[in-house]
């Protein structure tokens, strides 16, 4: 399993790029990395399932450089034509995996029984998960935010140890501001991310809470992110659409770099 680290910072690749081109931002990632940044600051890759085995291979030996998928099935195997088990992804390499994504609830259906039976089996195959969650506009304006989150996370979180825990990512992604070019201010997101965290000290205690990364994903762009990781309880990103190009994604990671030790 990869080391724990409070700051933490992943690419969400989604559904995009040749391999050629996944090969080329890979290597380059790694060796701006390696030139600019010089604190403690785990990166994760998290790209398409056939490209997973080459850029592990790219970034073999980066201590801080780890690799993850976008998703995974909730059964351990079977007949499941076309989708991808834990333990597939585990063959591989792959150190992280991003699940429950909004896109994923959204236009796939999960549900949170689902997530938690993802997230219990990328634990078991020693993958750390990238939980996500977040709010729509609609609930967002009716006021229902934290209600919304409390039921995605004790939908599919409720039911782990604290020891569990202490390897799941949480990533706060609202849906409104998912790909829309619309940010959570600075202050809205903090306050997000504290009650989440009070959540977790709820019901895993105040040593898991304080330790677990909680990310903020939609729309964090070169120019925004410095803002959003000053913030106490914002310890990192989930980044789609900047993290397709190096010169944006390396700008957001030493952002982030300034907090990491
Ligand atoms: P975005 O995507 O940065 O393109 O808004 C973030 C995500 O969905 O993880």
């Amino acid at each position: 399993m990869p080391a724990t680290h409070r700051k933490l910072l992943a690419a969400n690749w989604k559904m995009h790029l040749s391999l050629q081109e996944a090969q080329e931002l890979t290597s380059e990632v790694v060796q701006t990395y390696q030139t600019e940044i010089a604190a403690p600051l785990p990166l994760v890759l998290c790209v398409p399932f056939p490209y997973l085995s080459h850029v592990l291979h790219l970034t073999k030996g980066e201590p801080f450089v780890a690799v993850g998928a976008q998703n995974v099935h909730h059964k351990a195997e079977g007949a499941y034509t076309g989708e991808v088990s834990a333990q597939m992804l585990r063959s591989v390499g792959t150190q992280y995996a991003v699940v429950g994504h909004s896109e994923r609830r959204q236009y796939f259906g999960e549900t949170p029984q689902q997530i938690a039976d993802k997230i219990a089996l990328l634990l078991e195959h020693r993958i750390r998960p990238i939980f996500c969650l977040g709010e729509t506009l609609e609930e967002r304006e009716a006021g229902q935010t934290i209600a919304v989150l409390t039921t995605q996370l004790e939908g599919s979180l409720a039911g782990f140890t604290a020891e569990q825990m202490a390897q799941i990512v949480v990533a706060y992604e609202p849906v409104w501001a998912i790909g829309t070019g619309r940010t959570a201010s600075p202050e809205q997101a903090q306050e997000v991310h504290a009650a989440l965290r009070a959540q977790l000290t709820a019901h895993f205690g105040d040593d898991v809470a304080q330790a677990t990364p909680i990310l903020y994903g939609g729309s964090l762009k070169a120019d925004n992110a410095a803002g959003l990781f000053a913030q106490p309880d914002i310890d990192g990103g989930l980044v789609g659409g900047a993290s397709l190009h190096t010169r944006s994604f390396i700008i957001i990671a030493k952002a982030l770099a300034t907090y990491a030790h």
